[in-house]
């Protein structure tokens, strides 16, 4: 199957990056999310990004105004119908992903993929809710989406070779590199990643500073960011989601999240796309 048309569902930190890429490969995208003015934000981080492009002379504003048509947006799923693929990015939760999926399953053409973004659950549980569980599988892309290189690729039990093989070749038409990964609690890199956000959040919370906690893994471990910063960068709430899950799945208390994270969660402060989080944006906002 060729793939034209791309539904991205989820218009947050992830839906917008991932607009944005396949609008780059020249990919036909629809955009939908449950409110318009969230679409409005990911437009307007979608542009800027793209005006920001044009400033530096990596794009001409032709091309913008190519890849701005390419991209249309909807509040209602039923806009997926005529869709190759559609890549799911909304909240990290089973039981909301499996009911998109059920509804997804029946609006989507009998062929169309659907992949899903979920930073850590079990792909095969998802799949079974659409019905269709030959065509879904993990498409997990990382944040920021148009700087980050990888794309894991995770089949469920039921995934077919032909859609690995079909997403595999389209995060290369993407620009991406797709890394096979198998279906274990937060696939590879989450796996590894999360627990070490959430030691630095222990840390935090026994009461070392968190510029101190940053500082030293730039300096000292060569990270381009902090844990806490990227903890921020990721959001509060999707950080948590990962450990929850992991604690469930493994019945470890090593993976039991800090408080920290859950009462920031808690206060609706979930890192940047709220303007606070560990640190405090709203003066860059
Ligand atoms: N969107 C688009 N482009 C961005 C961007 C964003 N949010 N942030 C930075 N960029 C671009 C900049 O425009 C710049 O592009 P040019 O080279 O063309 O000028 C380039 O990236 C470098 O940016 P900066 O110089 O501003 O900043 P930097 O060098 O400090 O890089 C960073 C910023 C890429 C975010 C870097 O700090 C980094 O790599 N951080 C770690 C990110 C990371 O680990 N991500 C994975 C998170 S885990 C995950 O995603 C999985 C999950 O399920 C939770
Ligand atoms: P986000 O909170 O920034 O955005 C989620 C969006 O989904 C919101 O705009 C919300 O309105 C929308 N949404 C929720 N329910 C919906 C529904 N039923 N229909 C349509 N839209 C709905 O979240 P995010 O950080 O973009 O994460 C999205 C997914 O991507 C999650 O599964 C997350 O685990 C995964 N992920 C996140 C990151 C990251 O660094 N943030 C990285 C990789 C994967």
């Amino acid at each position: 199957m060729e793939i034209k048309k791309i539904g991205v569902l989820g218009a947050g930190t992830m839906g917008a990056g991932i607009a944005q890429v396949c609008a780059q490969s020249g990919y036909q995208v629809i955009l939908v999310d449950i409110e318009q003015a969230i679409i409005d934000k990911a437009l307007k981080t979608i542009n800027k990004a793209w005006g920001k492009a044009v400033e530096k002379g990596k794009l001409t504003e032709d091309a913008v105004q190519k890849m701005q048509s390419l991209i249309t947006t909807g509040t209602d799923p039923k806009d997926f119908a005529d869709c190759n693929i559609v890549i799911e990015a909304i909240v990290e939760n089973m039981e909301i992903k499996k009911k998109v999926f059920a509804q997804l399953g029946e609006i989507c053409r009998p062929e169309a993929i659907l992949a899903t973004n979920t930073s850590a659950l079990s792909i095969t549980e998802i799949a079974v809710a659409s019905k269709r569980a030959a065509q879904v599988v993990g498409m997990h892309f990382f944040n920021p989406v148009p700087v980050m290189k990888l794309v894991e690729i995770i089949p469920g039990v039921e995934t077919s070779q032909e859609t690995v093989d079909i997403v595999t070749d389209l995060s290369i038409k993407i620009g991406k590199e797709p890394v096979p990964a198998q279906e274990t609690p937060g696939f590879i890199v989450n796996r590894l990643l999360l627990p070490y956000i959430n030691e630095a959040a222990h840390l935090l919370q026994e009461g070392v500073p968190a510029e101190q906690i940053d500082k030293a893994m730039m300096l000292g471990a060569n990270m381009p960011m902090g844990p806490l910063a990227l903890a921020d960068l990721v959001g509060l709430d999707v950080c948590l989601n990962i450990c929850e899950y992991f604690w469930k799945e493994f019945g470890d208390s090593k993976y039991r999240p800090a408080l920290i994270l859950r009462n920031k969660v808690r206060a609706g402060h979930l890192g940047r796309k709220t303007g606070k989080g560990i640190y405090d944006y709203t003066k860059s906002l």
